[in-house]
């Protein structure tokens, strides 16, 4: 079963994918994540699209394209996906539905992240992670035990470069631009569920798990 999820920068969508993967045993595939693996490894794909992130604009979409047929074609048949951030234009929608075709799979659902500008601003901004593990923290709604410390495994956690007011605005920007087309290009295929992601961590999963479970007793 594959599913994406689509909604603005803050939104929620990687704190979801995270817990939720796990639980529903879903590859969870994060373009942002994979893109800044590539940053830390020093690669050629890495170097090209540093440029891109550290300004806040999409990374050329073959690059991305590129990348997620990579992660599906080698997550064997029996794999179901979750991907998180991935399509973010039309291009890149038509080229996930050719990669999909080609593998013999089929996208069963979209989830649409709706939040309000303000709280993915104040999100984004508050956000702390954990250069080891990649633990997500929010200074305020979800704050580590002892300030700046992972709590899973006591290493120093920062800030993204691309998480500060000015490029989280141009972030914003270019997702009203260039993503939510998205919305009614699934709205017309009957796969999109809208989800109210202003909510509280708990209560956005709750609703998730409820149609993702839906979707996996439509699928056997
Ligand atoms: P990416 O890493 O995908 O960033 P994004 O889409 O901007 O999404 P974020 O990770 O910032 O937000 P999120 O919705 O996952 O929120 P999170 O759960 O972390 O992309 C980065 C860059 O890579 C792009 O700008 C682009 O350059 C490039 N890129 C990536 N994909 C691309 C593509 N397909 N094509 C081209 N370029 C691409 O939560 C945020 C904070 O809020 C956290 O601190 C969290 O703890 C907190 N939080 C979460 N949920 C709640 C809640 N319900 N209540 C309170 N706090 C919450």
């Amino acid at each position: 079963m594959n599913v994406v999820f689509l909604g603005p920068p803050g939104a929620g969508k990687g704190t979801q994918a995270e817990t939720l993967s796990k639980k529903k045993n879903m590859k969870h595939v994060s373009t942002g994540d994979l893109l800044r693996e590539a940053v830390q490894a020093g690669t050629a794909t890495g170097a090209k699209a540093r440029e891109y992130m550290e300004k806040g604009l999409l990374v050329p979409d073959k690059l991305v394209v590129d990348i997620v047929a990579d992660c599906l074609t080698k997550g064997g048949n029996n794999s179901s996906f979750l991907l998180d951030g991935f399509p973010r234009n039309l291009a890149q929608a038509k080229a996930l539905d050719e990669t999909l075709k080609k593998l013999g799979y089929k996208l069963d659902g979209v989830f649409y992240f709706v939040v309000s500008e303000k709280t993915a601003v104040k999100r984004l901004t508050g956000r702390w992670l954990c250069s080891s593990c990649g633990a997500n923290y929010h200074e305020l709604y979800m704050p580590p035990k002892k300030a700046g410390i992972c709590d899973r495994c006591g290493k120093p956690l920062g800030q993204r470069p691309d998480d500060n007011v000015e490029t989280v605005k141009k972030r914003l920007k270019v997702y009203h631009e260039q993503t939510a087309d998205l919305i009614d290009y699934y709205k017309k295929r009957s796969v999109l569920n809208t989800i109210d992601a202003d909510r509280d961590v708990g209560d956005i999963r709750n609703d998730i798990c409820g149609v993702l479970d839906s979707l996996f007793k439509g699928n056997k």
